[in-house]
């Protein structure tokens, strides 16, 4: 089971709206996927249409007040399951966060999870906190949204410090799947000014090819409780920007082997 940390420190970058959409396009793709939140503010619930900390999840998962079984929330797609972070009062935050990242609370989740799931994609709290921390610790990969405005490649720096931390000490296993644009602008040249600053920084490679624009139609799906390919009967061109994201993971997570034949493919058959 691979399980992709979603990350940033900074908050507002399509986290949470990526960790969804991703999760529904991976799993239309076939992949039995669970989109897993982290995140206290339980962002995901809301862009559900669950009404504040109504569903008991992780928390009740920590608390031993409710088993896994029960937590998990299907979906109109039978290949997708949620997991929201549950009820957390604002006031206990902390104690949340540390019950969650006491050594083996979600290691031992993941481990119930993994003959029921190829994928879990893991929607983390902004920052660079334990709790994202303790993500990186349990993942297989780490996917980092990067919003496409100049601050943001300030504090990208620190996250790939924290990973190769993480890596170094606890997991080894944990590989970078690659940053994605979110929130690009054609428009604007601050978007286009970051968007040419990565590709020319940064290792061939580490920017995934598919980009997520700034979009309205975002904003009214998280306020109608949608993701954005179940807004209408007929999804709107934009949902198809995730079926490429989802592609773009997929390739990563499964390299070609090294014998795999690399010639050129023949048109003709
Ligand atoms: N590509 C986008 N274009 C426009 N608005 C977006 C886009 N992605 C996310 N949003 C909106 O921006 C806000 C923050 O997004 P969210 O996914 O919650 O970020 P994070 O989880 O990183 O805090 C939400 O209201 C969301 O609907
Ligand atoms: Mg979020």
């Amino acid at each position: 089971m691979y399980v992709i940390a979603v990350a940033s420190q900074k908050g507002g970058v399509g986290k949470t709206t990526i960790s969804l959409n991703l999760g529904l396009a991976l799993a239309r793709a076939g992949n039995r996927a669970l989109v897993l939140e982290l995140d206290a503010q339980g962002s995901l619930g809301l862009s559900l249409g669950l009404a504040d900390r109504a569903r008991p999840g992780v928390a009740e998962l920590l608390t031993g007040a409710e088993r896994l079984e029960s937590v998990l929330l299907r979906t109109r797609d039978p290949q997708l399951q949620v997991l929201t972070v549950g009820r957390v009062d604002p006031t206990t935050v902390a104690g949340f966060e540390d019950a969650l990242t006491r050594a083996p609370v979600l290691p031992s989740v993941l481990a119930r999870l993994a003959p029921d799931f190829d994928l879990v994609v893991v929607d983390c709290p902004a920052g660079l906190g334990k709790v994202t921390t303790r993500a990186l610790e349990v993942a297989t990969h780490a996917l980092l949204p990067l919003q496409a405005e100049p601050l943001a490649l300030r504090s990208v720096g620190q996250l790939l410090a924290v990973i190769d931390r993480v890596r170094a000490e606890t997991n080894p296993r944990l590989s970078m799947l690659g940053m994605v644009l979110s929130m690009f602008d054609r428009q604007a040249s601050a978007s286009l000014d970051v968007a040419e600053t990565l590709w020319t920084r940064f290792p061939d490679g580490i920017i995934l090819d598919t980009v997520i624009p700034r979009d309205e139609a975002f904003l009214e799906a998280s306020l109608r409780g949608a993701p954005l390919l179940l807004m209408q009967k007929r999804p709107p061109p934009l949902a198809r920007v995730f079926d490429q994201l989802a592609n773009d993971v997929l390739v990563r997570l499964e390299p070609t082997s090294p014998d795999d034949d690399d010639g050129p493919i023949s048109l003709l058959l």
